[in-house]
């Protein structure tokens, strides 16, 4: 090696030592004819001081140093004088005084710095990804990623899980997203897809009777960009035969409470991780994957005002609507540029508006307060829970559509009000979630989760009859808001994987030209079996505090799925075109 110790690790028992660092330069700065360097490797800073007496040529080399030059220093460690002692640098109480010092590599002038910690236009910090790595907060979200996978994989080779590779190159299949499809060479015409997720691999390797298996799986989907999506992503791909739904979510459980006590200091609110159906989540809190942290649950008013006058009300409620309402706490005194932006937050997420109601020390205030009748503005307060001082909000609308609005509305009060607590970890577990939900766009019924998921057996008879009412042996595990993984217990008898197909709308010669190998390995003793996936990315990100997954993952896509570094996608030569049969057609 080029350096015999590490910049970060040199302490006050390092003192009289004689090292050879190597790493980059973070500052550089002269002080009474004396150059001082923060020399900075993996492992942190250290101060190195040039003294022009004692090793002049060092020095001399020290006069040419710029930020991030490479550079090798010999020296020795000796403490600092106390004045001079930094407490907030883990080295702060020693520094090295340089004797040989070499540039191994000089470098242009970074386009950020490296040095400090402050916002830069991500473009640019995509485009030079290697400089934007090289910065302490990006340093740090990838080796806690390294350990938060590292955690992982022992955690499940412990319990006797085994880590198996399956194949990028699959075959394209309906399984939710967009695929991104390659096309074959040797197959003209032809092509292959890339997974959106091991799914058929993992049950496949269930019938070929390993058991428990996992695998950290890079899985890549063609779909819009988010603050929690990328293009490709990588999932902790989980399955295991003779399970049924109660071990996966408790070994699932059990994982996280002991990953989180050993990478961060983080408090989880509450164990065992509290179980809503997806029905309740939806009701209460307006979303599939609640935030937990804070209360405020939306409040079904439709009972209360059933008989109103209220002509918003009455119409909404004769088209199988709801009324639902969300108490504020504090907010009664809330202006009317205030309330407006309230409303464009519920118009934003499809709701006509909102009605409010301002509990004032004077009495019930609100620009509706005259259509209904003071029981019902009593049924409302009462109803809600609200006291003097609060504001409550209302969305009448179709049920989908109040519980969304009012649901971000909550999220909205969260923020607003700062109920949300960054050190805590509200996990919580998302159950009986619909098997299937009807597509207006495709018009046909389609997998809420995807096809392989097996019905409740109590809802399997109404498979064919009533689909809609049919619950899964589905469950998501949330966090914070975010959707933190997924899984299900599997269909593993071709007879009602069958039936789920034909339910979904494909014709038998559909079902087997896509899926005929799965259904066939049914037929070779395939085990109960079932599973969930997590998204590494999305926990990282939750356990790191980061905004979002492009932060903790080394070398992410844009906004638009672009790879601003490399440069991908691209063109590619006429020649590569040929060999794959295709010509392209871009006036379309
Ligand atoms: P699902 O589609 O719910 O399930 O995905 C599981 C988890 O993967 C993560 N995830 C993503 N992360 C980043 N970017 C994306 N575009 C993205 N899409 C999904 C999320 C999500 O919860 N095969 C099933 C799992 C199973 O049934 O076992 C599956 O893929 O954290």
């Amino acid at each position: 090696m080029l350096k015999t110790h590490k910049c970060g690790e040199l302490r006050e028992q390092h003192v009289g030592t004689r090292v050879t660092l190597a790493g980059w330069v973070h500052r550089r700065r002269d002080h009474g004819g004396l150059t001082f360097v923060d020399l900075r490797d993996r492992w942190g800073v250290v101060q190195v001081v040039f003294n022009p007496d004692g090793s002049p040529e060092a020095h001399q080399v020290a006069a040419d140093l710029r930020p991030e030059y490479v550079m090798q220093i010999t020296g020795t460690v000796r403490l600092r004088p106390d004045t001079m002692i930094n407490p907030s640098l883990s080295t702060g109480e020693i520094e090295v005084l340089a004797e040989d010092a070499r540039i191994l590599n000089a470098s242009r002038t970074p386009v950020f710095y490296i040095n400090k910690d402050e916002n830069v236009d991500e473009s640019l910090r995509l485009r030079y990804r290697y400089l934007d790595l090289r910065r302490e907060r990006m340093q740090r979200n990838i080796i806690f990623r390294h350990r938060v996978v590292k955690f992982i994989r022992d955690f499940l080779s412990e319990r006797e899980f085994v880590e198996i590779e399956t194949p990028i190159l699959i075959k394209s299949t309906p399984e939710g997203a967009r695929d991104y499809i390659v096309p074959s060479r040797l197959h003209p015409g032809e092509f292959y897809a890339l997974p959106q997720s091991p799914q058929q691999l993992k049950q496949l390797l269930m019938v070929a009777g390993f058991e428990k298996y996992f695998q950290i799986a890079r899985c890549f989907r063609d779909e819009d960009q988010r603050a929690d999506r990328q293009p490709e992503f990588t999932q902790l791909d989980l399955e295991m035969s003779f399970a049924d739904q109660e071990d996966v979510i408790r070994l699932a459980e059990e994982m996280f409470i002991a990953l989180v006590g050993d990478v961060c200091d983080k408090r989880i609110m509450q164990i065992p991780f509290p179980r809503l159906t997806h029905a309740e989540a939806l009701q209460r809190y307006g979303s599939d994957k609640p935030d937990l942290r804070f209360g405020l649950p939306l409040v079904d008013l439709s009972s209360l005002v059933a008989q109103s006058e209220f002509r918003v009300f009455q119409q909404v409620l004769e088209q199988g609507g709801q009324v639902k309402g969300l108490r504020a706490p504090g907010c009664a005194g809330y202006s009317r540029r205030q309330l407006d932006d309230l409303a464009d937050v519920a118009r934003r997420h499809g709701a006509q508006g909102v009605i409010h109601l301002a509990l004032t020390p004077e009495g019930v205030k609100s620009p509706v307060a005259r259509f209904l009748s003071p029981r019902e503005i009593e049924g409302i307060v009462a109803g809600t829970g609200a006291q003097s001082g609060d504001l409550v909000i209302i969305v009448a609308d179709q049920p989908a559509t109040a519980a969304t609005a009012l649901g971000q509305l909550r999220l909205e009060f969260g923020r607003r009000l700062e109920l949300v607590d960054d050190d805590v970890l509200a996990f919580a577990w998302i159950v009986e979630f619909p098997l299937l939900e009807w597509s207006e766009e495709e018009e046909r019924y389609t997998a809420v989760h995807h096809p392989f998921t097996a019905a409740l057996d109590e809802d399997l008879p109404l498979l064919e009859t009533e689909p809609h009412r049919v619950r899964a042996k589905a469950y998501d595990i949330v966090a914070n808001g975010w959707e933190i993984g997924g899984g299900s217990i599997r269909i593993h008898q071709r007879e009602i994987q069958e039936r789920m197909f034909r339910a979904i709308g494909f014709t038998e010669e559909e079902a087997r030209s896509q899926f005929g190998h799965l259904l066939e390995a049914f037929e070779y003793g395939a085990p109960p079996h079932g599973g969930i996936a997590p998204g590494i990315d999305r926990l990282v990100m939750l356990l790191a505090g980061e905004p979002n997954i492009r932060e903790v993952i080394a070398f992410p896509k844009s906004q638009s799925a672009a790879d601003l570094m490399m440069g991908a996608p691209s063109p590619v030569s006429e020649a590569q075109l040929r060999d794959l049969h295709l010509r392209l057609d871009l006036e379309e």
